[in-house]
């Protein structure tokens, strides 16, 4: 199993947010969570990727079978664990390149492989640039520096494509875009969908899930999955609203 999440509980402030989540992803399937604001979906995906400012209460998360709440957010980054938003919005003066080679260096290094020469960095580089429809003035600029909201969120899918993660968890990747962005931004994440590799794609909008086909949707509300089905559920939802599910 890729990713076991039982029983979760986490508080912030003291402030029970997540009340005992249970999630279960396969290598290979892709989970969408839905669910009214403040219901606690960042919170989970903060959790995941290792964000200080939670204490955990109860439950556990396993990665591969192993458990990952005491790891810090680097180690679970190098397991393969990659949360969109994970990396700073701005970095003046490193360019978006270097920050790019650094970063997947690092992954590759606390996985025991060797690092990317620059030939081979600047060819996986331009690949996937090209599916993004990036142009390559990007690379130069500091990162995300004067980025407009569309091209930090493609910037973000280059990240993710560049640092190949087994689980890929996007957080409202698809807020602030338009129509073409957002096909173009779930391009990328369709061809990093791979037996080997998870998603959890957590979204307000059933659009974006006419392109990131989800094979299961679930609603977390009020810090706990109080419903799961196949993506008919989302166009359920967009129907008839979350107080459907909480009736
Ligand atoms: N650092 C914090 N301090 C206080 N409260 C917090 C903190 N972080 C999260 N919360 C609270 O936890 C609850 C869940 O927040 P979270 O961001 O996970 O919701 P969400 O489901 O992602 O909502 P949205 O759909 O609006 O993005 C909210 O009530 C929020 O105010
Ligand atoms: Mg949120």
């Amino acid at each position: 199993m890729l990713l076991e999440i039982k029983n979760l509980h986490a508080s912030v402030e003291d402030k029970e947010i997540l009340k005992g989540v249970n999630l279960t992803i396969k290598a290979g399937e892709v989970h969408a969570i839905m669910g009214p604001n403040g219901a606690g979906k960042s919170t989970l995906g903060n959790i995941l990727s290792g964000k200080d400012g939670y204490k955990i209460t109860k439950g556990e998360v396993l990665f591969n079978g192993k458990s990952i709440l005491d790891l810090d957010p680097e180690e679970r980054a190098a397991l393969g664990v990659f949360l969109s938003f994970q990396y700073p919005v701005e970095i003046p003066g490193v360019s978006n390149t270097q920050f790019l080679k650094t970063a997947v260096n690092s992954v590759r290094k606390a996985r025991g492989e060797d690092e990317l020469d620059a030939m081979n960095f600047m060819k996986t580089l331009r690949q996937n640039m090209q599916i993004l429809q990036m142009d390559q003035k990007y690379m130069k600029r500091g990162v995300n520096e004067g980025f407009s909201g569309g091209e930090k969120k493609r910037n973000e899918m280059l990240q993710m494509m560049m640092l190949e993660p087994k689980l890929c968890i996007l957080d409202e990747t698809d807020s602030g875009l338009d129509i073409d962005a957002l096909q173009v931004v779930s391009k990328g994440a369709n061809h990093m969908r791979t037996e080997d590799r998870g998603f959890i794609v957590i979204t307000h909008y059933q659009r974006l899930l006419n392109y990131i086909t989800p094979d299961y949707v679930h609603v977390l509300a009020e810090g706990k999955i109080v419903r799961s089905g196949d993506k008919t559920l989302a166009l359920e939802l967009e129907e008839k609203g979350y107080s459907w599910v909480n009736a």
